[in-house]
């Protein structure tokens, strides 16, 4: 089956580079918690034995997450790119839960019946398919929980003249703000009860002896910088000519990366 895929979804084809980009955001990070385990503290998920994460990608959240649900839980991942499944399974296997994959484009409703899962994750997903909230509390038990991780729209909007590209009429903020850490809580309102908002700040700094880092982080997102860039095409010259100035006036660049967490319980239609 053919899939339509937006470009916006592009950068994520790859599951190598996607956790290669995965690498520098963990090295260079200024908050040194992890932000998975941030938004489990308070959760209790030892009976989720039902659950989803959609948009897995190549299964970075699902990995914490499977080591902390029942034992005889299963793990479905979803995403929008079957090179994806090898990994997502690879990065659940330690935990020794069951892992089941479907490719699936996520829009407004879900293919499963009603109450189906315990817990459905989406870390940094929510912002493709925002319509589907209502649908997420739909297939959610009447204990069950949604946990959503998410950018903060100004601070990817901040993003942008960090890098250079302060007139880019950009994806990343239109997808930011579709599901952002200032409007999350509004569009989730309407489909959960109970909505525990936490606050992640974090920025990404990169000294001159990180400038390799900074040329990958900025490859890999560069579908969702500048209109009609592909995957592995190479940075513009303006954007390394503005790094290198960068780093040689200021001796480093600091890319803000504040998220935020959405912990939802009560969906409302039961
Ligand atoms: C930013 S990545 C996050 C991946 C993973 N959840 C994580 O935390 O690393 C977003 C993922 O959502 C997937 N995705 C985007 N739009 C989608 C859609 N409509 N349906 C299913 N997956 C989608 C992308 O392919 C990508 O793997």
């Amino acid at each position: 089956m053919l899939i339509m895929t937006p470009s916006s979804t592009w950068p994520f084809q790859s599951p190598l580079a996607h956790e290669a980009a995965s690498a520098v955001i963990r090295d260079r990070s200024t908050n040194r918690q992890d932000i998975r385990e941030a938004s489990l503290q308070g959760l209790n998920l030892a009976s989720a034995r039902d659950v989803l994460d959609l948009g897995c990608g190549f299964g970075f959240m699902a990995e914490t997450l499977a080591m902390r649900v029942a034992e005889d839980a299963k793990v479905v991942g979803v995403d929008v790119w079957p090179d994806n499944e090898e990994a997502f399974r690879e990065r659940i296997a330690p935990s020794g839960r069951q892992g089941e994959f479907r490719c699936l484009s996520v829009d407004s409703t879900l293919p499963w019946p009603d109450r189906s899962f315990d817990l459905v994750v989406c870390s940094y997903s929510l912002y493709f398919f925002p319509k589907v909230i209502p649908d997420i509390a739909r297939i959610l038990r009447e204990k069950g929980v949604l946990l959503a991780i998410t950018h903060s729209e100004r601070s990817v909007e901040g993003q942008l003249p960090a890098a250079g590209l302060a007139d880019a009429a950009c994806e990343l903020v239109t997808l930011a703000r579709q599901f952002s850490a200032e409007n999350g809580r509004e569009k989730l309102a309407g489909s959960f009860g109970t909505i525990r908002r936490i606050d992640y700040h974090n920025s990404l700094r990169f000294r001159p002896e990180h400038r390799e880092d900074l040329y990958a982080y900025l490859r890999f997102k560069l579908p969702l910088l500048i209109p009609n860039a592909k995957p592995g095409d190479e940075l513009p010259d303006e954007l390394t000519g503005f790094i290198k100035r960068l780093l040689a006036s200021r001796g480093e660049v600091v890319i803000g990366k504040d998220d935020a967490i959405f912990q939802c319980r009560d969906p409302l239609c039961h």
